[in-house]
Formats: structure tokens, sequence, C-alpha cells
């Protein structure tokens, strides 16, 4: 629905927008600095003022050595993440924490600082609003994008598995829409992008690595000797095929249902709150598309991104 978005102000959020379509379907976020999160309930607040926390992260002290995944939702940091920490530990285990214990949006300021090193946050938000520290310590960041249909289809599976308040109610055409608008939580993906694109630009001295889920997908090891690469480690050719297997969709989906620890709330223990790990593939988003819903995406969003210098993959090749 183009036009003036109408709002609500609440003492808790801030300004609380009005997300709903037609149907009365839609997202119930609030707003700030011109993102939009999730309105979550009380036990996942742990008493703390929303937006103040996600304020808060601006102030936190980093360490030089601190590395950031910063990345849509849906596009891979659970899998990213998991490489990083073999990397960087030079074994093969896996998490046992999940990775919203390292979730700037989380964990705020307070939770941010009391981690020891050597830490590997992730984020979705855009860098105006990371710590300061970001760019005066030049802390690395790697972005990790997907092609943005299949980051829809994840997303939609994602949000209709998740119990109200938080769920969406509409359907997958719904949800389509409102992707592309940007009427869900944390925006639309094109606008996230060309945001860290100008963003980035801005700050040249910044070292930040792209990644692409389809690359990590299609050749892992050489996805995976890139970050480590990038992160200056010297980890053998073997080593990193080896991290590369590890972190396979299968042996990542094992280790979620087997040994995860410190979920954000009940219905994710319990299963309700669907999974991180459904189906893991390149090019799914042509089981839910229909063609004129295909080509109407593709309209919107060339029409957004054709100069953008992103390029992504639909099909497996
Ligand atoms: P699907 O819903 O398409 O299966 P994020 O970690 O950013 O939340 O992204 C979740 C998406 O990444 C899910 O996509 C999930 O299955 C997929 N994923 C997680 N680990 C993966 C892995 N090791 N290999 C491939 N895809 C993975």
């Amino acid at each position: 629905m183009a036009g003036v978005e109408k709002s609500l102000q609440d003492p808790n959020h801030g300004e609380l927008p009005d997300l709903r379509n037609s149907k009365g379907h839609g997202f119930h976020c609030y707003k700030h600095d011109g993102v939009y999160f999730f309105v979550l309930p009380p036990q996942m607040l742990k008493g703390a003022h929303p937006a103040d926390r996600i304020k808060s992260v601006k102030k936190a002290q980093l360490k030089d050595d601190d590395i950031i995944i910063c990345a849509y939702p849906k596009c891979g940091t659970h899998w990213l993440w998991e490489v990083i920490e073999m990397l960087i530990s030079g074994t093969l285990q896996h998490q046992k924490d999940v990775k919203e214990t390292r979730m700037f949006e989380f964990i705020g300021k307070d939770g941010m600082e009391a981690l020891p090193p050597r830490r590997v946050f992730n984020t979705h938000l855009p860098l105006r609003m990371l710590p300061k520290q970001v760019v005066e310590k030049k802390i690395k960041c790697i972005q990790i994008m997907r092609n943005p249909k299949d980051a829809c289809v994840s997303f939609f599976n994602h949000c209709k598995n998740i119990p109200k308040p938080l769920g969406y109610e509409g359907d997958f055409a719904e949800f389509a829409e409102a992707f592309l608008t940007g009427k869900i939580p944390f925006g639309s993906y094109s606008t996230y992008l060309q945001t860290w694109k100008d963003e980035v630009a801005a700050a040249p001295e910044l070292p930040t690595l792209d990644m692409y889920y389809e690359d990590m997908k299609m050749d892992p090891a050489t996805s995976v000797k890139k970050v480590a690469r990038f992160l200056g480690l010297a980890s053998s050719d073997k080593f990193c095929e080896d991290v590369a297997d590890a972190c396979s969709f299968t042996k990542m989906k094992k280790v979620d249902q087997e040994m995860k620890s410190g979920l954000p709330m009940k219905m994710w223990e319990d299963g309700s709150g669907g999974t991180f790990y459904r189906k893991g593939e390149i090019g799914d988003w042509k089981n839910w598309f229909t063609v004129a819903q295909s080509e109407r995406f593709d309209q919107l969003w060339n029409k957004k991104m054709k100069d953008s210098g992103f390029e992504f993959t639909y099909t497996p090749v």
C-alpha cells in the first residue's frame, strides 16, 4: 500500500507503524532510525527497553580482533558463524550456543561487552547503527548475501512457523508483497543492500568481505578458504575442506537438533517456532512463486537494483 504510513506511539517502543495489508495481515513492529524491528514478547526482552537496547549497540566497546557477520535475515548467518568459529578455534567443534547469544539486537551493549574474546558477532542492523568503533577500529565485517527469492521464501517459512505475536498470518503471496515493499522486520532487502553499499563506500578504510550463500553452497571449501584468508588465518587447505564438510547443511541440522542451548524462547526449545535449518538449497523459490509472482518480483527488484552491482544466482550451476 503506497502512501503515508499510519503510526501509533508507544512508551516502550516509540513509533509503532501499521504494517497490515488490506486483509489485516502484517507484522507488529516498532520503527527505530528508519528500520522495523519485531515487537518482542516480554520474556525475550529481559527487562530492557527495546529501542534503548538497539541504541546502546552504537556505544559498545569493541576489541580489535572482533569479527561481525552482517546480513539480512535468512541469508546464511548461522552457517557462516559456524565456519568462522571453527576457523578461529582451529577445531571442528560445533557451537553449543545459539547465534542470538552473539546478535547485537538481542544482547545490546552490555551483553556484547560481557562476552570474552575472540568474539564473532552477528547482526541485521545497517552500518550506521553498529558500534562507532567498528569504523574507528577497522573491525572485520563479512556481509553474507543470498538471492532475494530464496531469502524471501526462507523468511516466510521462518515467520509462518512462529506463533503470534511474532509470527505472520498471511499467505506466501502476501508475504512476498510485504518483502518487496519493505513492510517486514528489518525492511526491504533491496534497501538493506543499497544502504550497506553506500555506508561501506563512505567508510573505505573498513575491511569488509562480500560472501554469497550460493557460492558457499556450490563450492563450500573455496568459500571457507576465502573467509580464512580475509581473517588473516594460516588455516591449511585440508583444514578448510574439513570445516566445509563439518558445516554441511545435514551436519549442522543434526547438531542443532542434538545440542543447541540458550534458545531465546520456549517456542524454539519445543520446536513450535520452527527450525533455522529448513531446506538449505538454492532455487527452492521455484516451489513457492507462481510465474506471475516471479515476474512481478523481478520487475520490482530489478527496478531498484539493476545498477547496484549485486549479482545473484537463482538456480544451482
Ligand atoms: P532455508 O529456509 O532456505 O532452508 P540464517 O542463518 O541467516 O537465519 O539463514 C537460514 C537459512 O540458511 C535457512 O534457509 C537454512 O536452512 C540455511 N542454512 C543454514 N545452515 C546451512 C548450511 N550449512 N548449508 C546450507 N544452508 C544452510
